[in-house]
């Protein structure tokens, strides 16, 4: 029996369970994922612990990323310009950390808005908390000549520049409306427009018809900001599509099956977030 669980602090809401779950079943492994609470006071002795545990790892979620990413042995090498770890594995008595949230993001693209070209076009990202350095990494990785980063608190923005260097361009929030011609990609990495928060309002008279739209964002499962751009004929991509795709490595170091993102999990877990999704 293989055993693997997501780690949070708290936990309760984690999709993952039901995402690894239905690949286990799928693949008849005799496995296991669960949910796992973790206080901030006990990561250090769950991480070391892992072996003694019987886990084979875990997938981590806020607030440890961070912190588990210190704590790990190896870390990659794009992991490691993150600073922060979402899957832990362990390889020859070892434990290794790394990230699957930028190949989610860009897998999800791929697969939602196939033909899209990221190489030297622009993109416009806003939102520069935890979720869009995983997402600016990305880019940046599929060779995008620019992105020019909208956040509220600029000197964030700034921070994200230093980090990865010139290509990022700090913009004024009340500016990213103006930023918007001329870009391939519109991606929303800030809480807005999810569930029980503000809506965003941006202005997308200005978007290209050819660029993609999406948002990580997916309670709802389609945003406001979704509607919107489909109502203009541009293309959207989902933010459930980039938190199936985060999942796969993860499954496929621990149960050693790279498993497929099907329509059948999609329509499973989108049900778990809207029951009436499909009715
Ligand atoms: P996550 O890890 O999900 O990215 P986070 O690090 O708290 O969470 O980041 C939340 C993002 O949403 C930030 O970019 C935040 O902007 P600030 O850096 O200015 O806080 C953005 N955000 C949250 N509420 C917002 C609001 N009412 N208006 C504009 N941006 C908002």
């Amino acid at each position: 029996m293989i055993r693997a669980c997501v780690i949070g602090w708290p936990i309760s809401h984690s999709r993952s369970p039901l995402i690894h779950g239905y690949w286990l079943k799928q693949h008849g492994i005799d496995g296991s994922y669960t949910r796992e609470p973790v206080e901030p006071s006990q990561l250090g002795g769950f991480i070391n612990g892992l072996e003694a545990a019987g886990l084979a790892g875990c997938n981590v979620t806020i607030p440890h990323k961070e912190e588990v990413f210190k704590l790990v042995a190896h870390a990659d090498e794009s992991t490691a310009r993150l600073g922060a770890v979402n899957t832990v594995f362990r390889r020859d008595g070892k434990t290794f950390g790394t990230n699957t949230d930028g190949e989610g993001f860009i897998n999800s693209l791929n697969s939602s808005a196939p033909g899209l070209i990221l190489k030297d076009t622009r993109v416009v990202v806003l939102g520069a908390g935890g979720a869009s350095l995983a997402v600016v990494n990305a880019l940046l990785e599929q060779g995008v000549a620019q992105v020019a980063l909208a956040n509220r608190t600029l000197a964030k923005a700034e921070q994200l520049r230093q980090r990865f260097g010139a290509r990022v361009v700090p913009i004024a929030w009340e500016d990213a409306a103006d930023q918007l011609s001329e870009c391939s990609l519109l991606v929303n990495t800030t809480s807005l427009g999810m569930k029980g928060q503000p809506e965003l309002e941006i202005d997308l008279s200005r978007v290209d018809a050819k660029a993609v739209v999406t948002d990580i964002v997916y309670t709802p499962l389609r945003t406001k900001l979704l509607e919107d751009a489909a109502a203009r004929g541009n293309r959207t991509v989902e933010g459930l599509g980039m938190l199936l795709h985060q999942a796969v490595r993860g499954f496929s170091l621990w149960f050693g099956v790279t498993p497929k993102v099907t329509q059948e999990l999609h329509d499973m877990i989108a049900r778990d977030i809207d029951p009436g999704y499909g009715a």
